[in-house]
């Protein structure tokens, strides 16, 4: 594969805490009712960690299993585990894609945030088609709506900025439609020193969009109920 999170991954978690601020309470309620003795949690690319601690952490008892293909968002999840005696016991690290690996079966519950736009709409039906498998009878897939929910241009922005020590980092975004059914983000990452510009990187990836309602009649065909939808954070739960 080609790894388009090979140089997001050193600015991810810090671009990302307002996300996991309005994340954090959504998910933990939508995973409110998993019953964690009937198998484990898989998170759908675990990226950095940040979806996988906030599914531990509202699920303290599941054993979970991260999926992440990318190496450079995987050594930010090991080394979180690293860190983290508690969590290292309970959560494996899958090295590969979705539909590359053999998946748990019988799973209490499948999350999926910020992923499902990564697939095709040609790959799409087996992806749905492998979380209904994967998961027991009566358990949860969580799956994040990526805006914008179709095709459309966004322009650049400055969607969020963070600081570390003497140092104030810029996350901007970009998206250019490239056919009817897929866009591209284009991100860059700037690294200021007061005023002066110490490091500009800049990152793409291939994104085939989808609104709740297109989500929603995908899962239906594989066998999943929508019973959730959180319009702020674009969350939804299906149930198999
Ligand atoms: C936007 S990040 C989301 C990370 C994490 N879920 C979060 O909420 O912070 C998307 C992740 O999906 C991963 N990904 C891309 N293609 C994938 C695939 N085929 N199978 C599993 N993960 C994939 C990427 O490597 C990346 O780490």
């Amino acid at each position: 594969m080609t790894d388009d999170y090979a140089a997001a991954a050193e600015f991810y978690d810090l671009m990302a805490t307002p996300y996991v601020a309005a994340v954090e309470p959504v998910l933990s309620r939508l995973l409110s009712e998993v019953d964690t003795i009937a198998g484990p949690v898989t998170d759908i690319g675990a990226g950095t960690g940040l979806s996988t601690v906030l599914v531990a952490e509202a699920l303290p008892d599941a054993r979970i299993v991260a999926v992440e293909p990318a190496a450079a968002m995987r050594a930010v999840l090991l080394s979180r585990l690293a860190a983290r005696r508690d969590l290292r016991e309970r959560i494996t690290v899958l090295p590969s894609g979705f539909l590359g690996t053999p998946l748990p079966q019988q799973c209490a519950a499948v999350v999926a945030l910020g992923v499902i736009g990564h697939f095709d709409t040609a790959t799409r039906p087996r992806v749905w088609a492998a979380i209904a498998a994967a998961l027991a009878a009566g358990g949860d897939a969580v799956v994040e709506v990526q805006r914008p929910g179709g095709v459309e241009a966004s322009p650049e922005r400055r969607y969020t900025t963070a600081r570390a020590g003497d140092l104030r980092y810029e996350g901007w975004s970009r998206a250019d439609p490239v056919d009817a059914e897929s866009l591209i983000w284009r991100m860059t990452y700037r690294t200021y020193r007061g005023e002066d510009l110490m490091q500009e990187v800049h990152t793409e990836h291939h994104v085939w969009p989808a609104d709740a309602d297109r989500l929603t009649a995908e899962a239906r065909t594989a066998g999943l109920r929508r019973v959730d939808l959180d319009e702020a954070t674009g969350l939804l739960r299906f149930t198999r």
